[in-house]
Order: C-alpha cells, then sequence, then structure tokens
C-alpha cells in the first residue's frame, strides 16, 4: 500500500502527515510506503516549514529530511490511496485524475475521522504556532484511524 499526503505548498500540512503516518506505519508494524506532495511548486525542493519540523519534533518525529515536491500525474499510478487536506487540494486533485479510478484514490483525509463532513484541515501557513499544535492534532487522529483500518484489514 502506498500513501500519499497532498496539501498547496508541501511544507506545513502534508509534511506533517506525512510525519506522522510514518510513525503510525511503525507503531503498527504496517509495510506501507508514505510520501507528501502540493499542488502547487512554489515551494519545491525546500525544508518543511521551521514551525511543522518544530511541532514534529515536540511530538518525538522528525521531519527534516523531508524536501518539498510537487504532485505529478503519475502520482496516480504511483499509489494507492491521496490524501487531500482541503477541499482546494481534492477539487485540484480530482480535475487532474485521468480515470474513475484515480478519482476514487482521492479522499479528503478528515473524513476518515468526520465520515462524510468533508472538513478541511486549515492552512497554518500565515497564522500563529498554535495552529501548527492543531493541525498536528487533527493529523494524529486521521492517521491513527488510517494506520489502525490497515492493521485490521491486514489481520
Ligand atoms: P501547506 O501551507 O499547503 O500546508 O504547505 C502553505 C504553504 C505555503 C503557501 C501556502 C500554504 N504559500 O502560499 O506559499
Amino acid at each position: 500500500m502506498n500513501i500519499l499526503m497532498v496539501c498547496l505548498g508541501n511544507i506545513c500540512r502534508s509534511p506533517l502527515a506525512e510525519g506522522i503516518m510514518k510513525e503510525k506505519a511503525k507503531k503498527y508494524n504496517l509495510q506501507i510506503k508514505v510520501d507528501s506532495a502540493g499542488t502547487a511548486a512554489y515551494h519545491a525542493g525546500e525544508y518543511p516549514d521551521s514551525r511543522s519540523m518544530e511541532v514534529a519534533l515536540k511530538n518525538g518525529i522528525d521531519i527534516s529530511d523531508q524536501r518539498a515536491r510537487k504532485f505529478r500525474s503519475d502520482d496516480f499510478e504511483r499509489f494507492d490511496k491521496i490524501f487531500a487536506m482541503d477541499d482546494s487540494n481534492y477539487s485540484n486533485l480530482i480535475a487532474l485524475a485521468q480515470t474513475p479510478e484515480d478519482k476514487e484514490k482521492v479522499e479528503m483525509i478528515l473524513n476518515k475521522v468526520h465520515p462524510g463532513e468533508d472538513k478541511s484541515v486549515p492552512d497554518p501557513y500565515y497564522g500563529g504556532k498554535d495552529g501548527f499544535d492543531k493541525v498536528f492534532d487533527m493529523l494524529d487522529k486521521a492517521c491513527e484511524k488510517i494506520a489502525s483500518e490497515i492493521a485490521t484489514k491486514n489481520n
């Protein structure tokens, strides 16, 4: 199972989602591949935002090895599941999908904890540090659910 986490810049939210999901994979002993990307290329090649690296480290996760990249259409072939952080990322991904199978791979990540509600992970980029704490907690709950579901299916 290959999972891709997608936001706009791939420096704030999706790097956290990638780091948290990799940690959950260790916790549940899952053989999965996790990556992240942004729908925009503004920050391609950059480290995660320092506030994301800080909140991750505070929670025992080092995401400093990550570098931002833009989503590519062949990601639809390379990944089984593509999680969008917000409704705008979701619409952009659906617009890039070539087949009904591609579209089916895309899901709003918070629907894992609030099914059918299409809630967005708020963009913390222009806000303060507390926004990053909130994003971490939301993503931690969603990734815990994703990981426990995979673990259950595998058993
Ligand atoms: P992200 O946050 O999509 O969670 O990585 C953002 C990062 C950069 C920008 C917007 C959102 N930006 O406008 O540069």
